[in-house]
């Protein structure tokens, strides 16, 4: 297998963003919502996340609810899926943040070779640090994926936020999403979108295939998608 199963999984607003423009927002979707998300991370062997989510929440991705912490280990699962940050600047509060301080599983941050051996170093104190290829600004993700496989992780979801969703998508690195619409404008050109990055061309917006579409409670829609630019696995 050259790369993990990945779901990704994310709430947006009418107007396609994941927060508000001063990022403060955050778990809009609600109870049910909530739910979808651990049962999601219940099936996920890792949980994989962007730098800027770090820097504004605090999130902890673990299965909290006692139903999905016992269909993990009915289906012979470790007790929690694995934390995996993608950062190429390193520039987040690793030290501050619950994933890296009470974790039962030891996290993962995806990184580039070029910061100094300090800084890795004390990062290696809360976290395995796996280095890929990188450009000025970005990391290769694809081979961050193949070394994801090769770990034996095979199934993972992707939260967020908008900036790594678009880069996972980009390079056909996601099979499916889970998107939650909640009944809410949050406007401003702030706003992070749910797909940000640099954007698709019109010649290639990507396409996607609707599995499912449910009505939930409180007027949310609870959307499934297959994408499929999705690459080989
Ligand atoms: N509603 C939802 O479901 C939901 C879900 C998740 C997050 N959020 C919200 O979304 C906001 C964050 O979203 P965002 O789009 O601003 O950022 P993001 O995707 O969470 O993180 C972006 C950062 O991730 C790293 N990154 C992403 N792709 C990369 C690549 N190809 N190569 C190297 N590094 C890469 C970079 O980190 P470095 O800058 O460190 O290099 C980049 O700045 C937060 O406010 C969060 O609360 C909402």
């Amino acid at each position: 297998m050259s790369r993990p199963f990945t779901f990704g999984n994310l709430a947006i607003s009418v107007d396609g963003r994941i927060s508000t423009a001063d990022r403060a927002l955050h778990g809009f979707g609600g109870a049910e919502d909530r739910d979808l998300m651990e049962e999601l991370r219940a099936r996920a062997d890792a949980v994989i996340i962007g730098a800027a989510t770090v820097r504004d929440e605090n999130p902890r991705l673990q299965v909290s609810a006692e139903k999905w912490r016992k269909s993990r280990l009915d289906a012979d699962r470790s007790p929690q899926p694995r934390g995996i940050v993608v950062s190429r600047s390193l520039d987040f509060p690793w030290r501050e943040r619950a994933l890296f301080t009470e974790s039962l599983v030891r996290p993962l941050v995806i990184t580039s070779a070029d910061h100094p051996a300090s800084r890795i170093a004390d990062l290696q104190h809360f976290a395995d640090v796996l280095i890929v290829p990188s450009s000025e600004s970005s990391l290769s993700l694809s081979e961050a994926m193949r070394q994801l496989a090769e770990m034996g992780l095979h199934k993972l979801l992707l939260e967020g936020g908008g900036e790594l969703n678009f880069a996972m998508l980009a390079e056909g690195l996601v099979d499916e999403f889970y998107l939650t619409l909640c009944p809410l404008v949050f406007g401003g050109r702030l706003s992070p979108g749910a797909f940000s990055g640099s954007g698709f061309p019109g010649t290639a917006p990507v396409p996607l295939e609707l599995l499912s579409i449910r009505q939930g409670i409180n007027q949310r829609l609870f959307l499934h998608y297959r994408c499929l630019n999705a690459g080989p696995r």
